[in-house]
């Protein structure tokens, strides 16, 4: 047996090359060589890629994701294939999830997948339990990690395959794959007409299948494997879609057509490139004559994952929204100049460590406790820091909102206009389209689809009563000098939140400069610069990094420290509100806003839901979270009286 992985399961490799884990004491491919069986018995054994063929959107459910050998071959298939689908989802469920390194292992042997390995090890990171949306191909190929137990994490998705790959160990040695509990669970992801294939024909998989609805067969296997499995799903019952399971949620499958975004904020901007690399004409609309003249104008702000003792909604959401945020930056932004992937340390002023006291230390790479040496090396942090207990967050850094806006609207398939402030909208009954009108009541535009991304005022463009709060914020920020660095030691080398926040260097054309923040004004939607807020920031700082604090109070005093305002936009539960505005009576509008204070970690996670939900694809969230999210959530949801 060769090396093992260091971190992730434990994978041994066979003399002749052939990975093996001994958990369940199985190889994970065949002897004959993976890609052959890859290709053999879950491709072809599901009729692809005939049955994608001129579709608009496929969904493959694998259960058992391993080395990653099917997805890669998968990938390759879809990506050679003109008649190839729009979109391509792969769900996967993983109990136990092998290293990147061993990922990419797997696949040297197989020199045509290895720049495809290559893109996927780089995503493989955090892998807590619970769902990973990984992205390739300018987002057109789309990865659903389910870490955890098959059964227990698919019954918390809302999913519909178009094809499954069943690929545990062996039946005898992993029968918790193949027991009718892991069978009820796929069979509930299934339409009719749903194909599904395996490498094993043992009887009580094949009973199993059957009894859920499967019509299954033995089909010839590649010597010497005599038999694989092959089935449909076509149940004498009228199958329970996932997609029934709460009325609100109706199978729509949207064809795309025409859109109109109101709002060029994070909100507005990432919902039209969610659209457009589905295909939709996307026209986004704002009052302001350039992008980002809301709240997304900020200079420059923190995307960091919320952590507590519980690993609440907030938290994981706010993970799934880092990894999606991270994801765009990387492809669309320059980093050091547009955002910087530089880690924040949170100092847990209350003396708490803020982490699940559960978590995994190996292996986890999203936060952890600040070791001592990394805190003594900061001077800044004051004397008394060693003792405050302090987070260090890995997958995080600083990001130019403005930069991501710019970027994402300049994405195939989006037309930007600016300066008009849309007053109302109205549907024509007659073809169920919109139409957006402007402040001297002229039609702006008309379409198929509005999505209201416009902060607080989105309430009253929808004429809804939504719960709405406006918060307004003031950053204040100067440029970094000798003199206000305390001739540069006294300065962190990333970013520090826990009470405020303060980010160092961050680059502008006039040089780099720091930047501090914020207070919560709530319902106040203007966005004034206030002295007294200059005064607020200086405070706060005073307790974060008091040597900081410091260095800069002359700058305060001395009136050279500079400000910026903007307003919030929140729900009463501070989650952002992602969904159709109600159901019956305003088909076609959408809504995506109350970012709070993370539009940085929600945005984009939010506009991928959004449209995930509009065209039925797997949900970038697990159940729960996304209707935790919904617009629909608000009882007393409806139309206004205010016309
Ligand atoms: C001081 C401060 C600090 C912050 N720090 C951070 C941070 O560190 N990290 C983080 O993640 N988030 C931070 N945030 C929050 C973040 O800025 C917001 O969550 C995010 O920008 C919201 O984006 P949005 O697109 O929903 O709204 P906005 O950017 O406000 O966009 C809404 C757009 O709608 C347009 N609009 C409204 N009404 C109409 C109309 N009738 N017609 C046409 N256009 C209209 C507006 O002009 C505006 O451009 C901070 C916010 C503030 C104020
Ligand atoms: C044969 S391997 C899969 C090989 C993989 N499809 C590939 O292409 O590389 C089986 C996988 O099922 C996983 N597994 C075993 N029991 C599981 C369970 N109950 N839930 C989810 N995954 C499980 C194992 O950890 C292993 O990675």
């Amino acid at each position: 047996m060769g090396a093992v992985s260091a971190m992730g399961e434990l994978i041994e490799w066979l003399p002749d090359g052939t990975p093996y884990g001994p958990r369940y004491g199985d190889r994970y491919r065949s002897e004959l060589g993976g890609l052959a069986q890859s290709r053999e018995v879950f491709l072809h054994g599901c009729g692809l890629p005939a049955a994608w063929a001129g579709q608009p959107q496929w969904c493959i459910l694998e259960t058992g994701f391993g080395l990653g050998l099917n997805f890669l071959v998968t990938w390759q298939a879809w990506k050679a294939d003109p008649q190839r689908p729009r979109m391509l989802h792969v769900v996967a469920t993983e109990a136990h999830p092998a290293s990147a390194a061993d990922v990419l292992r797997a696949a040297s042997s197989h020199p045509e997948l290895i720049p495809l390995a290559e893109q996927l090890q780089a995503q493989l990171w955090g892998l807590l339990p619970g769902l990973h949306r990984l992205v390739f191909e300018d987002g057109q190929l789309l990865l659903t990690l389910c870490i955890g137990d098959s059964a227990a994490v698919l019954r918390g998705q809302r999913l519909l395959a178009d094809s499954v790959y069943l690929d545990g160990f062996s039946p005898a040695k992993n029968p918790g794959m193949w027991d009718m509990d892991a069978f009820k669970a796929v069979a509930r992801c299934c339409r009719r007409g749903t194909r599904i294939a395996s490498w094993t024909v043992a009887r009580v998989v094949l009973d199993g299948l059957a009894q859920c609805g499967f019509v299954v067969q033995k089909t010839p296997g590649l010597p010497p494997k005599r038999d694989n499995l092959q089935g449909v799903f076509n149940p004498r019952w009228e199958p329970r879609r996932a997609s029934d399971a709460t009325s609100a949620w109706p199978a729509l499958r949207a064809l795309p057509g025409r859109c109109v975004v109101v709002g060029a904020g994070l909100a507005g901007a990432a919902t039209a490139a969610s659209l457009a690399r589905r295909g939709w004409r996307v026209c986004v609309l704002d009052a302001h004559a350039a992008p980002a003249g809301g709240a997304s104008g900020l200079p420059a702000g923190l995307l960091v994952p919320h952590v507590s003792p519980d690993d609440s909604l907030l938290s994981r959401l706010s993970r799934c929204g880092v990894r999606a945020t991270l994801q765009q930056a990387q492809a669309l932004l320059r980093p050091g100049l547009d955002w910087q992937a530089s880690g924040v340390l949170e100092r847990r002023l209350d003396g708490s460590s803020g982490l699940p006291a559960d978590w995994p230390v190996a292996g986890n790479d999203w936060s952890h406790m600040a070791s001592p040496l990394q805190i003594q090396g900061m001077p800044s942090m004051g004397p008394d820091m060693s003792t405050t207990p302090a987070c260090w967050h890995q997958r995080a850094g600083w990001v130019k909102p403005a930069r991501l806006v710019s970027a994402l609207l300049a994405q195939p398939g989006i037309q930007w206009r600016g300066g008009i402030q849309i007053t109302r909208l109205q549907r024509d009954t007659g073809n169920g389209s919109w139409q957006v009108f402007g402040s001297r009541g002229e039609i702006v535009e008309q379409a198929d689809l509005v999505v209201l991304a416009a902060g607080h005022a989105s309430a009253l463009l929808a004429q809804c009563r939504l719960p709405l709060q406006a918060i307004r914020g003031q950053v204040s920020w100067g440029l970094q000098t000798a003199d206000s660095t305390g001739g540069g030691a006294g300065f962190p080398a990333f970013p520090v939140n826990g009470h405020g926040s303060f980010l160092p260097g961050v680059p502008t054309e006039e040089g780099p400069m720091w930047l501090t923040g914020a207070g919560f004004a709530r319902d106040r939607d203007d966005n004034r610069i206030e002295a007294q807020d200059q005064l607020d920031n200086l405070e706060r700082l005073k307790t974060l990094l008091p040597t900081v604090a410091a260095h800069l109070a002359a700058d305060f005093n001395n009136g050279l420290v500079r400000a910026w305002a903007g307003v919030r936009c929140a729900a009463p539960d501070r989650l952002p509100l992602v969904g159709p505005v109600d159901t019956a009576q305003q088909a076609g509008l959408w809504l995506n806003t109350a970012m709070g204070s993370r539009g940085l970690s929600f945005a984009v996670l939010c506009a991928e839901l959004l449209a995930a939900r509009l065209h039925n694809e797997p949900l970038p969230l697990d159940r729960r979270m996304a209707q935790a999210l919904s617009a629909e959530r608000f009882s007393g949801l409806g139309r206004s009286s205010t016309p």
